[in-house]
C-alpha cells in the first residue's frame, strides 16, 4: 500500500515478518531510537531543552528576527499529497496518542486547508482557468507565504537553508521567485552526493543522483527601494561565474551527474542574480530567474563539450549539435522533454519545429526519447528490393547523396554498415564524399563518446570507426581505452563484446 504515494491498490505478498527480521515492528523501533540518540549526540552542549512545535509553516511561533538558522525540506509541487495519505495512520496515531498530545491530534484528520501543495481537488476553476492552474497559483502562494515568515522570524544576517530536490528549470524559477519576494539573497547550492547511486551511470562508472541543498539569507541590512538592473549588464557575468563553477566542479572529479553540474552551476547565478534584483531587459519588463538559469545551463554544456569532446562541435548543424549534447548531458535515450526543449534553445534550434521531419524524437508524457538510426532511416536493402517504406515514418533515404542534417548522413551510413556490410559502405561513404567532410569523424567520434555502450547504435559506431572503414575514415579511437574486466584497455568491437 501506498507505494505510488496514493491509495491505489497494489497486490502484495504478505512476506515479512512484522515480529522480527528487516523491516518488522522491532527493527523499525530500533532504527528511530538509533536515529533519536544521534540526533539528541549534536546537541549535547545546548543546556536548554528542545522545543518541538507541529503547525502550519506559515504562522510560526516565533518572535521576529528571534532565529539563527531555518532549515526545510518542502513540498515539491503535486509530487504527494501528504495530508491525504498520511490520514491512513493519522486515525490511528489519534486513537493511541490523542490523550497524550490533545493539541496535536485535535483535529478529527489530517489538516488539508493550511498544506502547501499543488491538489486540484481543493480548488475551483477560475475565470476560464483549469483547476491545475489554480491549484499551482495556490502553491505558490502558499510557499511565498512560508519563506515571509521564516525571513520575519530569522534575525539579520540569518540563513535559511532549503532541500530541493526537482531538477527541472521552471520549478526552479517558481522556488527562486519566491525566495527573491520575500526578500532573501540566494548564496549557493550545495550537491550532497548519496553514497549509494541510485541509478547505474551508462558509462562504466555509476554516478549518483545528489540531494541539492539551496542557501539563502537575510540580508544583515534591511535594503532600500532597490532600483532595477538591467538584465544585459549582468547577463555575462550570471553565465562566467557558472562556467567558473562548472570548472572547479569538473577539476575537483566530484562524482556529480551532468543535470547536477548544472544545478550546481544554478548557485553563483543566481547569487548574482538576487545580488540585483529586481532586473529588467531593455524594455523595462520584469526578467525571471529562469533566463539566468539558462545562462548558466548553456555555461556548463560549454564547458562538458570543451573537456569532454575532443573534438569540439564548431561547424555542425544546431539539430546534430542538439542531438549529441542531449546525450551528453542527460546519458540517456529518455530526457525531461522541458529540459531537451530547453537545451534546443541554447544551441539556436526549436525542437519542436522539428520533430514531424526529422523523427529525431518522439515523446511518451513528459518524457522526450532520442531515436537512433533504426528509428530514422529506411532500410537499404527494403529500398533496393522496391519496398516502399513510408517516408514519413523514416525521413532518412540511405540512397541519397546529401543530408539535410550531419546526423542523418551519420544515421544512413550506420544503416548501410549494418544491411549491407563494410566493404560496401566504404563505397558509399566515398561516394558522398563523406570522409573528407569535417564533420562526419568529428560526429562519429563524439556520439562514440557520448552515446552509452549498452545502445546498438555505439556497436555499430565503434564498427564504422575501426572496422573496414575504419582506414578511410582514419578516426583515432585511443579515447575508447576504457577498461576491461582485466584492466585491459577497449579499443576494438571485439573488446567491447
Ligand atoms: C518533502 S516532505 C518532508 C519530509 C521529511 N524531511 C522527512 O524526511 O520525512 C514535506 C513535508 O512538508 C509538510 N507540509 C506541507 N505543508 C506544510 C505547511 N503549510 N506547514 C508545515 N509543513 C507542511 C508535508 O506534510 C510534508 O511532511
Amino acid at each position: 500500500m501506498l507505494g505510488d504515494n496514493n491509495f491505489s491498490f497494489k497486490w502484495h505478498f504478505a512476506e515479512s515478518n512484522q515480529m522480527v527480521g528487516t523491516y518488522s515492528y522491532q527493527s523499525e523501533a530500533k532504527n528511530i531510537i538509533e536515529s533519536y540518540e544521534e540526533t539528541v549526540g549534536y546537541v549535547e552542549h545546548v543546556d536548554e531543552p528542545a522545543t518541538v512545535y507541529q503547525g502550519d509553516a506559515a504562522d510560526l511561533p516565533s518572535e521576529d528576527s528571534s532565529v539563527q538558522s531555518v532549515v526545510v525540506d518542502p513540498p515539491y509541487g503535486d509530487n504527494i499529497v501528504y495530508s491525504e495519505i498520511s490520514d491512513a495512520f493519522y486515525v490511528w496515531l489519534r486513537e493511541y496518542l490523542g490523550d497524550t498530545f490533545p493539541t496535536t491530534f485535535s483535529d478529527v484528520e489530517t489538516n488539508k486547508q493550511d498544506e502547501a501543495v499543488e491538489n486540484p481537488a481543493l480548488v475551483e476553476e477560475s475565470e476560464g482557468e483549469s483547476t491545475s492552474i489554480v491549484a499551482r497559483r495556490s502553491y505558490e502562494a502558499k510557499m511565498s507565504e512560508i519563506f515571509s515568515e521564516v525571513y520575519r522570524v530569522l534575525e539579520p544576517g540569518g540563513t535559511l537553508t532549503i532541500y530541493f530536490t526537482d531538477k527541472e528549470i521552471d520549478a526552479w524559477d517558481s522556488l527562486t521567485m519566491s525566495i527573491i519576494q520575500s526578500g532573501f539573497v540566494i548564496s549557493a547550492t550545495h550537491t550532497i552526493t548519496s553514497e549509494i547511486p541510485s541509478r547505474i551511470g551508462v558509462q562504466e562508472d555509476a554516478s549518483a543522483d545528489s540531494t541539492l541543498l539551496l542557501t539563502c539569507r537575510k540580508p544583515a541590512k534591511e535594503s532600500e527601494e532597490r532600483v532595477p538592473t538591467l538584465w544585459r549588464d549582468i547577463q555575462q557575468e550570471t553565465k562566467q561565474v557558472a562556467r567558473e563553477e562548472a570548472e572547479k566542479l569538473l577539476d575537483s572529479q566530484h562524482n556529480l551527474t551532468k543535470t547536477d553540474m548544472i544545478i550546481s552551476a544554478f548557485g553563483p547565478t543566481l547569487r548574482v542574480f538576487t545580488q540585483e534584483f529586481p532586473v529588467v531587459d531593455d524594455k523595462d519588463n520584469e526578467v525571471r530567474p529562469k533566463q539566468a538559469l539558462a545562462e548558466a545551463r548553456t555555461a556548463v554544456t560549454e564547458v562538458l563539450v570543451e573537456r569532454e569532446l575532443s573534438e569540439g562541435l564548431d561547424g555542425v548543424d544546431s539539430l546534430t549539435k542538439w542531438y549529441i549534447l542531449s546525450w551528453l548531458v542527460y546519458e540517456s535515450d529518455s530526457i525531461p522533454y522541458d529540459e531537451a526543449r530547453q537545451l534546443g534553445l541554447g544551441v539556436g534550434v526549436e525542437i519542436d519545429e522539428l520533430k514531424r521531419d526529422t523523427k529525431i524524437w518522439g515523446q511518451s508524457k513528459d518524457t522526450l526519447l532520442l531515436k537512433g538510426q533504426s528509428d530514422r532511416v529506411r532500410d537499404y536493402t527494403a529500398l533496393e528490393s522496391g519496398e516502399k517504406r513510408r517516408k514519413r515514418a523514416y525521413p532518412v533515404n540511405p540512397r541519397d547523396q546529401t543530408f539535410d542534417y550531419n546526423i542523418d548522413a551519420i544515421h544512413a551510413a550506420l544503416n548501410v554498415l549494418q544491411t549491407k556490410g563494410g566493404d560496401f559502405t566504404w563505397n558509399w561513404l566515398q561516394d558522398r564524399d563523406l570522409q573528407n567532410s569535417s564533420w562526419f569523424s568529428r560526429i562519429v567520434k563524439s556520439l562514440l563518446q557520448v552515446m552509452p555502450q549498452t545502445h546498438p547504435d555505439h556497436e555499430l559506431l565503434i564498427n564504422l570507426a575501426s572496422g573496414e572503414t575504419g582506414g578511410l575514415l582514419e578516426i583515432n579511437t585511443d579515447f575508447l581505452s576504457d577498461r576491461d574486466e582485466n584492466g585491459s584497455p577497449r579499443t576494438t568491437l571485439q573488446d567491447f563484446e
